[in-house]
């Protein structure tokens, strides 16, 4: 078969099929989920935690229950080797709300959301607590506080989960946990889950992380899979909105713009300033709250996430609008690092700092500017852009993957930030260090990727596509003269096996599902 490569990730053209038939459909062996398989009922699930903008001294939580549980509970205590710690607990009515989403597309539930924001803890302490109703109770987790001194901490990002993200999600952030247990927090760089508002997406999510979730905190920005429309008459008007589980099940900070509350919000965890955006709206909005959360920062290390890249690492996409409004005032603030997702690839270089020079005014120096990052975690893959980062300026690719899962750990302490990043199978893939230097010069970048395996592409990976027989490509391509084969996905379902086929005519994207004989079941 004649392949596309370069083709695979065309987005700007007409779909047939909605997108998320080819993102369903890409892994054959995907598990079955029964339709109530991800309900709640009376027991606490989906309990996950999320730091606040004082890490040091209070923590939030969140949990989903049915709609039967109308209070929740949460209990904290100092978490002692002695099992009955909990004689010293303190108790903890939650915020409960209904979220009633039974007609929402794909959400099709109603259950009840609680959460509880622990406050007046210790610094650097370990916590046990538990959720409930003080009938129905979770296990007791254990989270740590963080310092209110720059004490060395390290954390996780993640790119898009996505898709099969059980199936496939599971066994990354599993072995990302195993890698960095004592990790403060864990990033998740958007496209979290592949439809918004399916609470089975979500409950596959929650399912995945399982206890990870409970006891290391998150801090999630949304990608554009995050934002869509709630019923067919929004997606007839093309009107998108937030997805609808993301405010009740999430307790992130409110000290972001208004209209964007837990997307926009900052964090400031020991000695770094951890701030989240929006990529899928206003990016004018919130450069000027940016430029005032950089002003007023104290903290030695300042990160950035959000979903949309400054510089796209796979092939035709891009984000002009965000590059523009955006990268200025990381340049401005001397934003150390961009930790982004969206093109299911993976990609990693700097920017040139600008440094004032006292006789000719402002100097581009070298690139250890701001270093910016593209991740993928789940299993969706996309091919890289051939040519890099050479068509942006100033900015210069230095690392790159396709066809693997990966998560990062990256570690900060005191004037060094070390940046590490695995395989699903724990395999150095990547690494660098950043050195501050005393006189506020830019960061010094110490290359380490010389630690890591070889790159890995397509080319030398098992094949993330599938074939169309010889017999079946003749007939399809015949059937549709003047067309290409872009994409091949082989299915099985309950009485039927086959092919989505996406075909491409000049810029006329069209897909079809065939049987084994080469039948066309769904398209032209
Ligand atoms: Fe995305």
């Amino acid at each position: 078969m004649k392949k596309v490569f370069q083709l695979l990730t065309v987005l700007m053209f007409s779909v047939v099929f909605p997108e998320s038939v080819f993102a369903q459909h890409h892994h054959s062996h995907a598990s079955h989920y029964e339709e109530n398989w991800s309900e709640a009922d009376h027991h606490p699930d989906h309990i996950v935690l999320n730091l606040t903008e004082d890490p040091s001294t209070s923590m939030s939580v969140t949990w989903r229950t049915d709609t039967s549980i109308r209070a929740g509970i949460a209990e904290i205590a100092l978490a002692t080797a002695a099992p009955k710690f909990w004689r010293y607990a303190q108790s903890y009515n939650a915020q409960t709300e209904t979220l009633d989403a039974r007609e929402v597309l794909h959400a099709g539930v109603a259950s009840n959301y609680h959460s509880v924001t622990f406050t007046g803890l210790l610094p650097d302490t370990l916590y046990a607590y538990r959720v409930g109703d003080g009938r129905y109770w979770s296990e007791w987790f254990q989270f740590m506080t963080s310092s209110d001194k720059a004490k060395p901490f390290s954390f996780l990002y993640v790119g898009d989960a996505q898709n099969n993200i059980l199936d496939l999600w599971a066994r990354l952030i599993r072995e990302g946990y195993r890698t960095a247990p004592e990790a403060g927090f864990i990033i998740h760089a958007g496209d979290l889950v592949n439809q918004a508002h399916s609470e089975q997406d979500w409950h596959e999510w929650f399912t995945a992380g399982s206890f990870i979730h409970s006891m290391l905190p998150s801090i999630s920005t949304p990608g554009n899979h995050e934002v869509q429309s709630l019923n067919q008459e929004d997606a007839s008007k093309n009107i998108r909105s937030l997805s609808v589980q993301w405010r009740p099940q999430f307790n992130l900070p409110l000290n972001g713009v208004p209209g964007y509350e837990e997307t926009v919000y900052y964090i400031d965890y020991n000695d770094a300033r951890i701030i989240s955006l929006n990529s899928n709206y206003a990016p004018q909005e919130q450069k000027a709250w940016l430029e005032e959360v950089l002003k007023e920062n104290s903290r030695k290390w300042t990160i950035i996430t959000f979903h949309h890249p400054i510089y796209s690492a796979s092939a035709r996409r891009d984000n002009p609008l965000l590059r523009n409004q955006w990268k200025p005032v990381f340049d401005k603030y001397h934003v150390d690092l961009v930790l982004q997702g969206h093109d299911h690839s993976y990609a990693r270089g700097r920017t040139k700092a600008y440094v004032e020079n006292v006789l000719d005014g402002v100097n581009a120096r070298d690139y250890t500017g701001t270093v910016y990052v593209v991740s993928v975690s789940g299993g969706k893959m996309y091919s890289l852009e051939p040519t890099g980062w050479d068509a942006f300026e100033a900015v210069e690719q230095e690392r790159a993957a396709e066809n693997t899962q990966l998560f990062q750990v990256i570690s900060i302490d005191g004037d060094r930030l070390s940046y590490e990043s695995y395989t699903a199978i724990g395999e150095l893939y990547d690494a660098f260090d950043l050195r501050k230097s005393p006189d506020g010069t830019p960061n010094r970048f110490v290359e380490r990727k010389g630690e890591a395996i070889p790159e890995r592409r397509h080319q030398n990976t098992i094949p993330y596509e599938d074939n169309l027989p010889e017999s079946l490509e003749t007939k399809v391509l015949s059937e549709n003269p003047g067309y290409q084969i872009l994409r091949v996905f082989y299915f099985e379902e309950v009485e039927q096996k086959g092919y989505y086929v996406r075909l491409l005519k000049e810029n006329t994207r069209m897909d079809i599902k065939i049987d084994t004989t080469g039948k066309v079941l769904e398209g032209n």
